[in-house]
Order: structure tokens, then sequence, then C-alpha cells
């Protein structure tokens, strides 16, 4: 058995306990981190004179023999070793012996896993955010190939007006966008340096804790050590970006399905991204959207179990702080993975034109329009909403369509009407008339398009 705190303590230490308290088997995953605020930490030692100088070095190239065999996979993680701190320490010795014992003067675990969960977090939101571009970059080239492919859009789930597909695909380019930028929020948060702060109280020996962040790559470094070994917001701030990330795959993954019902059939989903029935030899389900769908209730939990975590604990550490790790790496872990799905989903997203063009016909989809044109022609807007109100009843009541109204009955609703207002019971030209800032037109869509090839390719 492996400790970082053998001489006062009496006894044998109980299995079950080490088995349910050592975090190897998850915090593995910080080890180059942990080597590199070690490298950082020695080197700091060594030019303040708390080491010699040949220590330091002699601790600087072991620890980067460790980083590179980590990197290559070949680091032997000691499973009797309780967490990363020890394994990287013990591996140290045997490397290097003697010199290795001289590291953890100045620090202690509290501000080193701190320190190390920030290295490890900074990194894998850029992992994400790049993930999170491909994405978007999927969904811009789809969206561009749709430009007057045109669909219904609904609300409360009920058919509502036509729009553009490709301008529909964009909203989802704007909510990833938003997640990109609470990932910079979170970071910019992330970005001050605990270590130095020792166990709470920081140190009596000279460290110069700006040269670590220095190397480091942080922009600040803590300014009370109380707070710096206590402080998790932010993971509960990165594990919040997640989840709200999540929720917006779900959404996502929530249209793509419904598209791809056959009572909707707007969509085909990829063969690879489907599964069959074992019992109904005609179904092809969409399990992969679905469990996106159902992974999001994972990242919200992951969330919510990091705040329950916190609200409790009194400053300074507490062992509770190591249960931060399984839910936070697994909001990381599945965000990584759905992005790319989402993305092969929308690479290989076929759209069913002919079914969505006959869908488009109806005329109900255009009251707005109709209504818009009376509006046009002077007539307030109540009074116009309730024309095309009861003409709408009249034609569903009697079996009729708009465009079979003659001259007069048009004009029997309303005086301002006259023949050519059925020119807009067209749903591309319902879409083309929505030029206001933002909207569904193609001219809109285009601008948007542009918009984002410049910043998805910059
Ligand atoms: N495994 C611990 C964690 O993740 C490391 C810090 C332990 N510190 C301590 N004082 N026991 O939080």
């Amino acid at each position: 058995m492996n400790k970082f705190w053998g001489s006062r303590f009496e006894g044998k230490s109980d299995e079950l306990a080490d088995a349910f308290s050592f975090s190897i088997s998850y915090d593995h995953r910080l080890a180059e981190a942990d080597c590199l605020a070690g490298i950082a930490h020695a080197r700091m030692l060594g030019s303040s004179r708390v080491i010699a100088k040949e220590d330091a070095q002699r601790i600087v190239a072991g620890l980067n023999v460790l980083l590179k065999k980590i990197k290559e996979g070949k680091f032997d993680f000691d499973p009797h070793a309780e967490d990363i701190h020890t394994n990287i320490q013990t591996a140290l010795k045997k490397e290097i012996g003697a010199s290795a014992d001289k590291l953890h003067a100045g620090r202690s675990r509290n501000d080193l896993i701190a320190t190390d969960m920030k290295l490890y977090w900074l990194t894998a939101r850029q992992e994400i955010q790049a993930h999170i571009e491909k994405l978007q970059r999927a969904i811009v080239k789809l969206a561009q190939e749709h430009i007057d492919t045109v669909i219904p859009a609904y609300t409360h789930l009920q058919a509502a007006q036509v729009v553009s597909l490709g301008h529909f695909l964009l909203a989802y380019v704007e909510m990833l966008e938003r997640d990109k930028q609470r990932l910079d929020n979170a970071a910019r948060l992330a970005d001050v340096m605990p270590l130095g702060s020792a166990a709470l109280s920081g140190t009596s020996l000279p460290v110069n804790r700006n040269a670590m962040a220095k190397e480091l790559g942080f922009k600040h470094i803590s300014a009370n050590s109380i707070d710096a070994v206590s402080d998790r917001d932010f993971l509960l701030e990165g594990a919040n970006a997640l989840a709200i990330m999540a929720v917006h795959f779900s959404r996502m993954a929530e249209d793509l399905i419904i598209w791809a019902s056959s009572e909707f059939n707007f969509i085909d989903i990829d063969w690879g991204l489907c599964t069959g029935s074992s019992i109904m030899p005609h179904k092809k389900n969409p399990d992969i959207l679905e469990l996106i769908r159902g992974k999001a209730a994972g990242l919200i939990a992951n969330a919510q179990e990091l705040l329950i975590l916190m609200k409790g604990l009194p400053l300074t550490y507490n062992r509770d702080l190591q249960l931060d790790k399984p839910p936070f790496f697994a909001s990381i872990d599945n965000t990584i993975v759905i992005l790319q799905l989402l993305a092969k989903t929308f690479e290989t997203l076929k759209v069913k034109s002919a079914t969505l063009e006959k869908r488009i016909q109806d005329e109900s989809f255009f009251t707005v329009d109709i209504m818009e044109y009376l509006i046009k022609k002077g007539v307030a807007y109540r009074e116009a909403h309730d024309t095309v109100g009861r003409m709408v009843k009249d034609c569903l009541d009697k079996g009729k369509k708009i465009s079979s109204l003659s001259r007069e009955e048009l004009k029997n609703y309303a005086e301002a009407f006259d023949i050519d207002v059925k020119k807009l019971l067209n749903p591309h030209t319902s879409v083309k008339i929505k030029k206001s800032f933002g909207g569904t037109s193609p001219s809109s869509v285009k601008y948007q398009l542009k918009k984002w090839s410049r910043e998805l390719n910059a």
C-alpha cells in the first residue's frame, strides 16, 4: 500500500475503506496535468532556492519521462496508490530516487487537485469547442443546400407557418454558438491558479506563484488561499454549461425524431444511426437520437449532483470534493461523443423534398400573410385578425379552399381584399416575404450563412 501520509498512522489500513476511498480508478486522467503542475512547481522551487537547482532539474527531467509515458499510454497506474498525486510521486521516486522527496515542499494535495482539475477542464473545454464548431459546420453545410427548401414549422406542435429549412437549421447553429460562449465565460472565470495555496493557509516557503502561473498558462493567481482550495465553482459552471448544451442536443434530437416519423416523413436518418425492431420487421428506429435525448438526463443530473455535493461543505477542503470527478468527467465524455454523433447525423441526413412540397400546400399556413396584406392596406390589426378568422372558419365549415373564393366573396369579408391576395397562397412566397432582419426569407438566410461561413472558417 502506498500512501502520502505514512508515519503518524498506527495499525493497518482497512481494505474496504481503501477500496471505497481510492480515486485512482477515475482521477488517472489527471496524470498529465499533475506532471505539468509538478514541473512548474519544481522549477519554481529551484529558482526560489527552496531546493537545490540540481534536485529541481532531476525532478523536471523525471516528470518529463513520466509525461512521455503517459502520453504514449505506457504509464503503469498503480491501483494500490490511492490517487493520481500518489501515483506520480511514487513513479517519480522510482525514476529519479531521493530528489523526488523534495517536490512536495510548499504545496499540498488540496491546492494541487484544484490546479489539476482546472488544467484538465481548460484543455477539455477547448476540445469540446472544436467539436461544437465541427457540428456547426455540418449544420451550416446542410442549411446551405436547403435555403429554398420550405418546411412547416410548429408552435405547440401544431402546424403554424412555413419557413426555410436552412433558416430552421441555422437556429441550431445559434444555440451552439451560445454554448461555445458559455464555455468561454466558464473558462474565463476558471483561469485562476490555486497552486501555492498549500493546504489552506499558504506557505512560509518563498514560493513564486506568478512564475508557476505563467508556466502553466494561467492568467491569474488566486488571492485567497482559503477560497482557492475550497472553490469548485469552475466545475459547477462547466457542468451547468454542459447541461444546457445537452438540453440543446436533446431538443435537436427531438425535432429530428419527429421529422423522421412516418406521420411527418420530412427526413431520412442514415441507417448507421438507426436500429430495427426485434419483432416488427418494418421498423427503422432513430435510437441514436433517442439516446442523445435520454443522455441529457444524465448531464443535467451531473450538474445537479455537483451543486448538491457542494452545498453543505464548510470551508476549506473536505474529502467530499474528490467526488466532483466522476460526474464531471462523465459530462465531458458524453458531450464529446454526442457532438460527433450529431455531426454525423447532419452530414448524412436526407431531406424528403417531395413529401415536404405536398405538405406545405395547406392554405392555413398563409393566414398571417393574408392578415398582413390587410394591415398593409390600412386595416387595423384586430379587424384584420377577425376577418381572416371568419374566412378560415367558413372555408373549413364548407370544405372550401381560400384559393377558390371569387373576388366578390373576398370583398364580402373585407373591402380591402382584391384578387391579388391569392398570390399569397404559395409557400415559397410566404417564405420570401419574411424579409425582417432575422426572418426566414432566402435573403436573410443567405445573410446568416455568409456570417457563419466567415466565423466558422476564420
Ligand atoms: N483525491 C483527492 C481529491 O480528489 C485529492 C486531494 C486529497 N487531499 C486530502 N487532503 N486528502 O480531492
